[in-house]
């Protein structure tokens, strides 16, 4: 399975595993860390799941519509920024590292 790199706020890593199938926001959620809310449980309705993709972008789908609104509400966005619920992890998956994006 992929291991996902999560940076937490307080700059502090854990890696968590990737189940093929399910989103980055899942495994994040399933492997306990509770300071990314993803309120809406994953229907791109909330962007509480942003996530910046420091390394492996390239592993995921590209950007939706929708998912490119929800991430202009946020004061925190930058040109990495996805929302982890619309990120897939692939069984090629490889060298992923995500940051918690601040609180907005
Ligand atoms: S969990 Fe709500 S948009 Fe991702």
């Amino acid at each position: 399975m992929p291991n996902i790199t999560v940076v937490l706020r307080d700059e502090s890593r854990r890696t968590v595993e990737g189940v093929v199938g399910i989103s980055v926001m899942e495994a994040i959620r399933d492997a306990g860390i509770d300071e990314m809310l993803a309120l809406c449980g994953g229907c791109c309705s909330c962007a509480t799941c942003h996530v910046i993709v420091e390394n492996g972008a390239g592993n995921f789908a590209a950007i939706g519509e929708d998912e490119n609104d929800l991430l202009d509400s946020s004061d925190h966005r930058t040109d990495r920024s996805r929302l982890s619920c619309q990120l897939i992890v692939a069984d090629t998956a490889e060298d992923i590292v995500v940051r918690i994006a601040p609180e907005d």
